[in-house]
């Protein structure tokens, strides 16, 4: 009998080797863009040039760090190739698209050349609504990442430099912003789905696996958030075997301020395994809001409540919410009398608490993230399915679009 139930869950694992993805079929070999520069005539640009905007943090090598970095710019013609530099992790995954059209996956490796457009990629010759054309490409993981060496167009053609966004998110998390065990990581994330979901919205998701906002060592990142939101870096493997002990401080001033923060930190620190005290995830999580308030007085903070895991008891399930009253008592201390009249700022870098004379208008937002989720949308890895990452990215669309007036822009594009 049970010989038998092994042999039809073998046949079944047969016949399921093709995953449907709400019906239809979701390709996981990803096709090999690799080519031989010498093949073709091209215009090259080097990555300093100033055509190419540079999304999320990138280090001066041109090496990216955290979650879902990416490039953009406009090109005319058919052809865009990229030159990956030797720090590129073998393998990494990026997603591209051709301005509002479908965003395609291929695996990247550093040396070498991969083409991503030419004259057969659909929307490639209509000049309605972008003209010229955009391309972008972003990581789809916080652990690999890419170093962007050159950009290659066809002889005669050209690149420019892509219109701003009219607004600018910034993510803060873990791996909950981070995608993480999601189709396309990064690029499946809430986080991403509500950069993309808003549309015309320019975002950045500074978010990693495992980080604690508390300053300490958790689950193998050296620091937490409340220090390391301010470096270029998460100081992991990759910046030490780029950098060594070197940490480079974030030039906040070189990139344009966010006009919205959004925070969802603490599932780490709630964890036993990392022994985090509960007034100290507090005292970190205050900073790291003081220091979003010192380097951009001008932008609004969402905290989230936070909404990672579900228990059976008796005949049903309910939520569980680490550290909710922590969190909500970082939402009362910030729109406090206290914090109003003289507001806090913290630099993660010196390490040193500010006092301004100056009095500051609330601008900390608490998110309920209670009764979005069901425990379904918990995959076995405890981490959101897709569809749970979409339901808070919904939830969330709908907040910041009812709270602040941002219209939703989005009204096609994947
Ligand atoms: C880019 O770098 C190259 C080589 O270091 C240099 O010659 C060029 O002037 C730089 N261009 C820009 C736009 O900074
Ligand atoms: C492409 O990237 C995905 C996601 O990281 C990975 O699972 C797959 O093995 C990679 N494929 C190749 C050929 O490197
Ligand atoms: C774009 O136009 C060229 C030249 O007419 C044609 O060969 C090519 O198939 C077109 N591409 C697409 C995606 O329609
Ligand atoms: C930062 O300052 C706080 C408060 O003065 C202190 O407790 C902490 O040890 C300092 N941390 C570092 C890394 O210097
Ligand atoms: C959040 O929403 C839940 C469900 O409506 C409610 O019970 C709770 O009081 C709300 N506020 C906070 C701070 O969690």
């Amino acid at each position: 009998m049970l010989f038998g139930l092994a042999a039809l869950l073998c046949l079944v694992a047969y016949s399921t080797a093709t995953i449907l993805q709400n019906g239809q079929v979701r390709v996981t070999d990803y096709p090999d863009t690799k080519i031989e520069l010498s093949e073709g005539s091209w215009m090259t640009y080097g990555a300093n040039a100033t055509e190419i905007h540079y999304i999320g943090r990138w280090d001066a090598k041109h090496v990216s760090h955290w979650s879902a970095p990416g490039i953009r710019f406009g090109f005319t013609g058919d052809d865009v190739a990229v030159t990956f530099g030797s720090y590129t992790q073998p393998g990494t995954l990026v997603g591209y698209r051709v301005s509002g059209m479908d965003w395609q996956f291929t695996n990247v490796t550093g040396g070498a050349t991969h083409q991503f457009t030419n004259s057969r990629t659909p929307g490639i010759n209509e000049t309605y609504p972008f003209n010229p054309n955009v391309f972008e490409m972003r990581v789809s993981n916080w652990g690999y990442g890419i170093q962007l060496d050159k950009i290659h167009v066809s002889e005669g053609e050209s690149i420019v430099k892509p219109d701003a966004r009219p607004r600018t998110i910034e993510f803060i998390g873990d791996s909950l912003s981070a995608g993480m065990y999601n189709s396309y990581e990064a690029l499946f994330g809430f986080a991403y789905g509500v950069g993309e979901g808003l549309g015309n919205t320019e975002y950045s998701i500074t978010a990693r696996p495992g980080i604690c906002v508390t300053d300490q060592e958790c689950f193998g990142n050296p620091r937490g958030h409340s220090r390391q939101w301010f470096y270029t870096t998460p100081g992991d493997w990759r910046s030490r075997e780029l950098w060594g002990d070197k940490e480079h401080p974030w030039n906040f001033d070189a990139h344009p301020a966010a006009d919205l923060v959004v925070i969802n930190i603490g599932t780490n620190d709630a964890n036993e395994a990392n022994n985090v005290d509960s007034a100290d995830y507090v005292t970190h999580y205050k900073r790291l809001i003081q220091g979003v308030h010192g380097k951009w007085p001008k932008a609004q903070v969402i905290i989230m409540k936070m909404w990672i895991g579900f228990f059976q008891s008796g005949n049903s399930y309910f939520q569980s919410h680490d550290l909710a009253n922590e969190v909500y008592s970082v939402y009362e201390y910030f729109n406090s009398e206290e914090y109003l009249s003289a507001p806090v700022i913290y630099d993660g870098v010196t390490n040193e608490t500010t006092t301004l004379g100056e009095p500051t208008e609330p601008f900390v937002h608490f998110f309920n993230t209670t009764g979005i989720l069901q425990f379904n949308d918990i995959g076995p890895l405890w981490h959101p399915t897709d569809v749970g990452q979409i339901k808070m990215a919904s939830h969330l669309i709908q907040y910041i679009s009812t709270k602040f007036g941002w219209e939703m822009m989005a009204t096609g594009p994947e």
